[in-house]
């Protein structure tokens, strides 16, 4: 079983127990001793699954249980008392108050402890502990009183001083405000790390000028929907240049009011050309533009998009490919960059406005290049040919083999780079195992049948594709960080909310990542949650190291996408070699609004923005 599975079981395990303990002291009290016993039982079975989905889960590593562990290891001493009450009752039908109540007790301990779960997750501090005993013994007692029983003095004192000495806890500030937003007011401004003027050697300088507005799109299907666009396109149109060129860019904004910006997903540009509002830059208002400029010196695909209210932006079409060739590219192929994006509830392939259908000449070298512009992971699959996946993230892939039926897992903000030959029959390109939409490469004359089902197709583990090559990034890490993805009550941009949070806060509360330019750098990253989180730092590809432990065995994997599934933890070391202030965030970018966004700071590098709207 995963750990994702495992965090599932034991939120299930605990809601039953829960139910299954308030459940017996509720029948007690009605009387129904009968009933009774059978939920008691059933608590009791919970309790001891409980016990041991936390046994499993600690294994899987100490991040997924502490509150569990803090609260459920005091709060099982009452389960235990409750389970002899109920002993009692199921031999001698001794159903008195006292068994109520200790059944009851076992209830309230057991909500709590799912309450702390939700609520709070990681970390448990104690503050939350503390208030939640007392809170527990607050109910303990409360039902006692109704029982029509006295409460002993001492028990209210002792209930008191826990609650009192919780709260003082809680109102202690965490970490002092100065590094909580992570501005440090020494140093270069980011804003003065400006790319090149120039293209390298034999380079030439590409101008673009794309301009951000509202309106609407006609899809294939003849509906017209509400978008924004850059130049009227959806997607905007693509950077195709060569590597060693100089891409020029003039962002226009004319008139989205939330701001634009240009964010390089997956290129390494330096940090003012960055795209980040509030970090690198103003987002650009209406009226108002900006100029980005970046030598093209790594080949790959990538893409860009907004990055003011990004999930907004992004959503309603603010994106394109960019793509950087080999000088010595072979002519001829078909060579197709694939923004996938949801529009209108429908996934569509590259051009909005077109129908997703290509003829292709068997024999012709094709390389079809995926990017995944949406917030949640898209599934492909590709049917009527084998293929090499060739390249991950911009980055080649070493020894990739060919597939066949199988199921490519995307993360948001991630691509993939396929390769094969026209075969002379109709190839079909799927998301999500849905056979009804999706790309068509057909040869001139044939036809394009139904695609086969591919829902059942494996999914291929990239961590064991392509042939391994020495580990380029060797050695002592000069920084370790820990990132532990989660729910929780915490304030978001100012506002108490339940926020994507990242050890238990949320931007901007979220501690800086401070590291001295040549440092190698580890990442854990772990996720508590229920939902993936496709993990995206600015301005560096990250080597993973490991996956749950496992050191992956197929080709070196560069990622800057990288999809941390529940209860996943991923290590990751990149060398900080592009000094300036990066955001670190979730590419779920709805995720990323709740809270889910960092920053990793060089030392001496400073911001001069007030944070902003990511
Ligand atoms: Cu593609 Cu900060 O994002
Ligand atoms: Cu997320």
């Amino acid at each position: 079983m995963s750990t994702g599975q495992l965090l599932a079981l034991d939120l299930l395990v605990a809601v039953v127990g829960t139910g299954a303990w308030l459940g017996a002291g509720a029948t007690v009290l009605a009387g129904r001793t009968r009933v009774a016993a059978g939920l008691f039982l059933t608590a009791v079975v919970a309790t001891l699954a409980r016990i041991a989905s936390v046994v499993a889960l600690a294994t899987a590593g100490w991040w997924f249980v502490p509150e569990k562990v803090l609260l459920g290891v005091p709060l099982l001493g009452v389960a235990l008392l409750a389970a002899w009450a109920g002993l009692r009752m199921l031999r001698r039908g001794a159903s008195g108050a006292g068994t109520a109540l200790s059944l009851l007790s076992a209830g309230y301990a057991s909500a709590a402890g799912l309450v702390v779960t939700v609520l709070f997750g990681y970390p448990a501090t104690a503050a939350v502990v503390l208030v939640t005993f007392a809170l527990v013994g607050v109910a303990v007692l409360v039902t006692w009183r109704v029982l029509g029983h006295r409460v002993p003095r001492l028990a209210t004192a002792g209930v008191t001083a826990l609650g009192l000495v919780g709260a003082v806890l809680a109102a202690v500030p965490a970490s002092s405000p100065a590094d909580m937003t992570g501005m440090d007011h020494h140093g270069v401004s980011v804003a003065m790390l400006r790319g090149p003027a120039t293209p390298a050697p034999g380079g030439a300088v590409r101008r673009f000028t794309l301009t951000a507005r509202t309106g609407e799109v006609r899809l294939a299907s003849g509906r017209r929907v509400a978008a924004w666009t850059f130049n009227g396109q959806l997607p905007g149109p693509p950077i195709t240049v060569t590597q060693g060129d100089l891409v020029d860019v003039r962002l226009r904004n004319a008139d989205i009011t939330v701001g634009v910006t240009l964010h390089w997903h997956g290129y390494d540009v330096p940090a003012a050309e960055d795209g980040a509002p509030g970090v690198t830059q103003r987002a650009v208002s209406p009226g108002h533009g900006f100029r980005y400029r970046f030598r093209a010196d790594r080949v790959g695909t990538y893409w860009y998009h907004t990055h003011s209210m990004s999930a907004q932006g992004v959503r309603m079409g603010l994106y394109g490919a960019l793509v950087v060739k080999p000088r010595s590219s072979a002519a001829g192929g078909l060579d197709l960059t694939v923004p996938v994006h949801t529009v209108d509830d429908a996934v569509v392939f590259g051009r909005a406005d077109r129908p997703d259908r290509r003829r292709v000449a068997p024999g012709t070298p094709v390389r079809l290049r995926l990017v995944n512009t949406d917030s949640t992971p898209h599934r492909f699959t590709l049917a009527g040919t084998a293929y090499r996946l060739v390249a991950v993230d911009g980055t080649d892939l070493h020894g990739p083999t060919p597939l066949t039926r199988t199921g490519l897992v995307l993360a948001a903000g991630g691509r993939y780079d396929l390769a094969f030959r026209m075969p002379s029959r109709a190839v079909a390109l799927l998301a999500d195992d849905d056979g009804a939409t999706g790309l068509r490469l057909v040869p001139p004359g044939a036809s394009a049948p139904k695609p086969p089902d591919t829902a059942g197709w494996p999914e291929l583990d990239l961590t064991r594709y392509g042939t391994p090559t020495r580990a380029p990034l060797g050695g002592h890490a000069d920084r370790d960080f820990t990132l532990v993805l989660d729910r929780g009550l915490a304030m978001v941009d100012g506002r108490p909310g339940y926020a994507q949070t990242v050890n238990g806060l949320a931007h901007p509360s979220i501690p800086d990542q401070v590291v001295r330019e040549g440092d190698l750098v580890r990442l854990t990253i772990v996720n508590r949650s229920r939902e993936t989180h496709p993990w995206h730092l600015h301005g560096h590809r990250v080597l993973v190291l490991s996956r749950d432990g496992r050191t992956p065995t197929g080709s070196p994997l560069w990622l800057d996408s990288v999809d941390v599934r529940p209860g996943e933890v991923w290590r990751v070391a990149f060398r900080a070699d592009n000094p300036g202030v990066w955001m670190n965030h979730c590419h779920n970018l709805d995720h990323a609004t709740a809270g889910m966004v960092l920053h990793l700071r060089y030392e001496g590098v400073m911001s001069p923005y007030h944070g902003g709207h990511e």
